[in-house]
């Protein structure tokens, strides 16, 4: 099986997932407008909370529950992401935005019940207290002010920052917006496992840098109908890309040396690591 078949059949297996969770809640517009925020994606953070944790041992119904909490928490980012306030945008995933198919109002209240979602399904697993006690810690800390919402905070601000940032700074700042949730991702299968999530740190933060720079190029190279969203907007709007920062190419060739650091930093792994190596070469390979 490809990695792109392997990685479609696993997100065919959490979207079942998360329509039995969503099933759970009384009809409304917010329960629609969170279906239609959850569906479609490539599911890769899930994938790799699935992934990692099959370095562990973990039963299977457990990684995908906490699969299912990740891809809530990734699709409440993307709801934000999109409004007006924030990159305005109107088509995700090959579809309206949540606010142009409802308003604004719905949106800001499906992507807070998402987030909520997230830490009721984490509440629910079927693992020690100690476990859940540690995915829903870690996980608080990644999505909010010290990781997501710093580096949303941080990309909307250096729209108007009237100078470049820094190399650093722009590191920093996509580290926290995107590799703060990969990093959650990789690590809950450690965390799931009762391992000690460090050996796989370095990889995380390789792969979601990896992730963000190839998002970059998508949005100067990429092609509406592949990516489903709108493409040539960062430039326009004033982002701190690496892609505005080092051009295409050297973009490319960074993207590129993170994704053989990553693949490096699993060298302690053996064959079962192989699904999260083929990630890394995913992720800055892809046209979506
Ligand atoms: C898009 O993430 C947002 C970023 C953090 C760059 P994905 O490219 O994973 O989006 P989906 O989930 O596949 O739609
Ligand atoms: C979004 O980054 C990151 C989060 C939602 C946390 P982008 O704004 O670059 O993502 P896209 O390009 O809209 O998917
Ligand atoms: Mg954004
Ligand atoms: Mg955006
Ligand atoms: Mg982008």
């Amino acid at each position: 099986m490809s990695f792109e078949d392997r990685l479609a059949a696993t997100s065919w297996e959490i979207g079942i997932a998360i329509a039995a969770v969503l099933a759970q809640l009384p009809d409304s517009k917010i329960k629609d407008a969170m279906a239609h925020a959850t569906h479609g994606g490539k599911r890769l953070r899930g994938f790799l909370v699935i992934e990692s944790a099959g370095l562990f041992d973990v039963p299977r119904d457990v990684t995908v529950q906490a699969a299912v909490a990740m891809e809530c928490m990734h699709a409440y980012s993307l709801v934000h992401d999109d409004l007006p306030s924030m990159d305005d945008d109107d088509l995700r995933r090959g579809q309206p935005t949540v606010h142009v198919k409802w308003d604004d109002a719905t949106a800001i209240l499906a992507g807070d019940a998402l987030q909520s979602l997230a830490f009721e399904v984490l509440g629910g697993l079927a693992v020690s207290g100690d476990v859940r006690a540690a995915l829903v810690l870690s996980l608080a800390r990644a999505s909010g002010a010290s990781g997501m919402v710093l580096g949303q905070a941080n990309d909307i601000a250096a729209e108007t920052a009237g100078r470049q940032l820094s190399l650093d700074e722009i590191t920093t700042l996509q580290a926290n917006k995107t590799g703060a949730l990969i990093r959650w991702s990789v690590e809950a299968g450690a965390i799931l496992g009762k391992a000690d999530p460090a050996p796989l740190t370095a990889y995380a933060a390789a792969l979601g840098l990896a992730f963000q720079i190839a998002d970059d190029l998508l949005d100067v190279t990429g092609d509406e109908a592949q990516t489903g969203k709108r493409v040539g907007k960062d430039a326009n709007a004033g982002k701190a890309t690496f892609v505005d920062h080092l051009g295409v190419d050297v973009a490319r060739a960074r993207a590129e040396e993170l994704m053989r650091e990553a693949v490096a930093a699993l060298v302690g792994f053996d064959g079962r690591a192989d699904q999260l190596r083929d990630a890394a070469r995913f992720v800055v390979r892809r046209r979506f």
